[in-house]
């Protein structure tokens, strides 16, 4: 049976313990944060030992196995199963990530699961994602095309050469994961006035656009000591993204067209 490794210092309890069956030869346990709404002072960790035989190759296969055979209770979000809706993004083992593009195989001894840093907890691994999504709401995450600026296309497409097309590559991927943000420790601490790495890399994604017509009233609406120099280029939110994009490089970018 595997070990059960609590953290040293762990605020959450240890928890209830799920037994995988008697005959399971090949068994790992999944030690998962546990909090609701319904009881606020006792956050625990309950260790639940899977039988790997029995199971799915992705931490997402695990948490699914034990929502449909040990717990029903266990709350989590997902959806695609294939890292392209970024609802499942928690943290493992340490590191923000996709639970459905985590392979088992690739950790070591009990895994450790628990919600996305620093946002508050709707319930179990759920975070409570309001403030990002506003933050999103605020940078307009959609094209703006001046009419007069674009009268010569009339009401036809935006066209883009190869080359403007080719600005959009490694930020158009990013499916609002939030990995990254909430990997950021000035995101931690000013959360709600800096607008993260997520955000800013949605941002940058309107400012690169060869379409976009409204550059210079963006670059304006970021031009503020919180909302985009918060930044101090720590690279968390690099090294965290499941997608392998570059938040900090479109911060970067973002800073050089403000000068
Ligand atoms: S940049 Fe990467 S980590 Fe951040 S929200 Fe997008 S996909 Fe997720
Ligand atoms: S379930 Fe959609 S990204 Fe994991």
């Amino acid at each position: 049976m595997a070990e059960l490794l609590l953290p040293k210092n762990s605020k959450p309890k240890k928890g209830i313990i799920h037994y995988a069956p008697d005959n399971a030869k090949n068994v790992k346990a999944f030690r998962i944060y546990r909090w609701s709404p319904d009881d606020k002072e006792n956050p625990r960790i309950d260790t639940f030992f899977i039988d790997l035989d029995k199971c799915g190759p992705m931490v997402l296969d695990a948490l699914l196995k034990i929502k449909d055979e040990m717990d029903s209770t266990v709350t989590f979000r997902r959806s695609c199963r294939e890292g392209i809706c970024g609802s499942c993004s928690m943290n493992i083992d340490g590191k923000n990530t996709l639970a459905c593009t985590k392979f088992i195989k690739d950790t070591k001894g009990a895994i450790n699961i628990s919600p996305l840093p620093h946002l508050p907890v709707v319930k179990d691994l759920v975070p409570d994602l309001k403030t990002p999504y506003k933050q999103l709401e605020s940078i307009k995450p959609w094209l703006q095309t001046d009419k007069e600026l674009n009268a010569d296309r009339g009401d036809r497409e935006r066209l883009q050469s190869p080359e403007e097309r080719k600005k959009l590559d490694g930020l158009y991927e990013c499916i609002l994961c939030f990995s990254c943000s909430t990997s950021c420790p000035s995101y931690w601490w000013n959360g709600d006035k800096y607008l993260g790495p997520a955000i800013l890399l949605q941002a940058y994604r309107f400012l690169a656009d060869s379409r976009d017509t409204a550059k210079q009233q963006r670059l304006k609406d970021l031009d503020n000591p919180f909302k985009l120099y918060r930044c101090h280029t720590i690279m968390n939110c690099t090294s965290s993204c499941p997608k392998g994009l570059n938040p900090a490089q479109a911060i970067a970018n973002i800073k050089k067209m403000q000068d």
